[in-house]
């Protein structure tokens, strides 16, 4: 029996799109990484725009399927979960995405939203199901009486995406899949949310894999990270450690990249990364970060730089480690 909660090997996604001329584009490969089992853990995936982040979230959700490799929850292939597991899966794997109000019917109060989710999932044991919603919504930081009795657009976004963390928190998840969810939040409640995630770690032991290009929040939330360039895993390790000493020249500029409050300091920005579709401009045989990386040499136009061990518990893909 695996000891991890979610472990993801060698998985490769092309997508292949267009009528005539197909066109294909490998948005992930060869990637794999592990979610202990053992104890509640939090991993940020970081990467820039079109890095695969979303591709990799929707591979594990199962609403598409791999080119190759497999994802395994509690040791069982996702792709082989019986029916009866099929639905624990959909109850103990949760998703947060950007904006939650796509994910309400607009003509449903609140009340109902979570009322559906109680019902669906056979939640409560038949407890009295107000009670439960009261529970959860207080437990959340939400008074019952701010947000029962109204419909989806008479609350703010804010309260909208906190609504979606009760809903969630209603089925005792194991593990939550989030992408990017405070990008359209303001700042002070962004802190709030975030705090939220950290809450339902420590409290309730509900593990994540939460999605960001932004180091910064990568670095507030997650134990461990996970850096990915073109589709590809280039560095991982302890959160603290990527932030405070990162390895890999991709992982320096976008720690580079962090917009710092200090007018007295002209934006660092020493290594420019260019975003529009690197998935589709990565050469096949090179290294992801070929062709934009200051320390380029002769072997990483020929191949991908396999993992180097650094310390006891990072990894790192660069020649310049071999
Ligand atoms: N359905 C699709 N068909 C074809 N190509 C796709 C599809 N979805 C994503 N891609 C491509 O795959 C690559 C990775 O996309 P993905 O959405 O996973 O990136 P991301 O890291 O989530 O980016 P962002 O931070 O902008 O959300 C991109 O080059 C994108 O254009
Ligand atoms: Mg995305």
């Amino acid at each position: 029996m695996s000891s991890s909660l979610l472990e993801v090997k060698n998985l490769t996604k092309v997508y292949v799109s267009g009528m005539r001329a197909k066109r294909a584009v490998k948005a992930v490969e060869n990637v794999s990484f592990n979610i202990p089992g053992d104890r509640p853990h939090i991993t940020a995936l970081v990467g820039e725009s079109g890095s695969g982040k979303t591709t990799i979230l929707r591979l594990v959700l199962g609403f598409i399927k791999p080119t190759s490799g497999e994802i395994l929850y509690k040791g069982v292939n996702i792709q082989n979960l019986l029916r009866k597991d099929q639905k624990a899966y959909r109850k103990e794997v949760q998703v947060v995405f950007q904006d939650p109000y796509s994910i309400y019917n607009p003509v449903y109060r609140v009340d109902r939203v979570l009322e559906t989710v109680i019902n669906k999932f056979n939640l409560g044991e038949g407890k009295d199901h107000k009670a439960i919603i009261e529970e959860t919504l207080r437990m959340i930081g939400i008074r019952p009486e701010d947000l029962l009795g109204r419909y989806p657009h008479q609350i703010s976004g804010g309260e909208r995406q906190r609504l979606m963390l009760a809903r969630i928190l209603l089925m005792r998840p194991r593990l939550i899949l989030a992408d990017e969810p405070v990008s359209m939040i303001d700042v002070s409640l962004r802190a709030i949310f975030l705090d939220t995630f950290l809450e339902f770690k420590k409290k309730y032991g509900i593990s994540a894999l939460y999605i960001t290009h932004d180091f910064n929040i990568g670095h507030y939330i997650a134990d461990d990270g996970i850096v990915l360039c073109s589709g590809n895993i280039i560095e991982k390790g302890p959160m603290t450690a990527l932030v405070r000493e990162p390895l890999h020249p991709y992982t320096k500029a976008l720690i580079d990249s962090i917009p710092r409050p200090d007018p007295t300091r002209r934006w660092p920005h020493k290594i420019q990364l260019k975003v529009e579709k690197p998935a589709e401009r990565m050469q096949p045989h090179a290294c992801a970060f070929f062709g934009r990386c200051p320390s380029v040499c002769n072997d990483c136009a020929k191949s991908r730089p396999p993992f180097v061990k650094v310390g006891k518990d990072r990894e790192v893909a660069c020649f310049h480690y071999d």
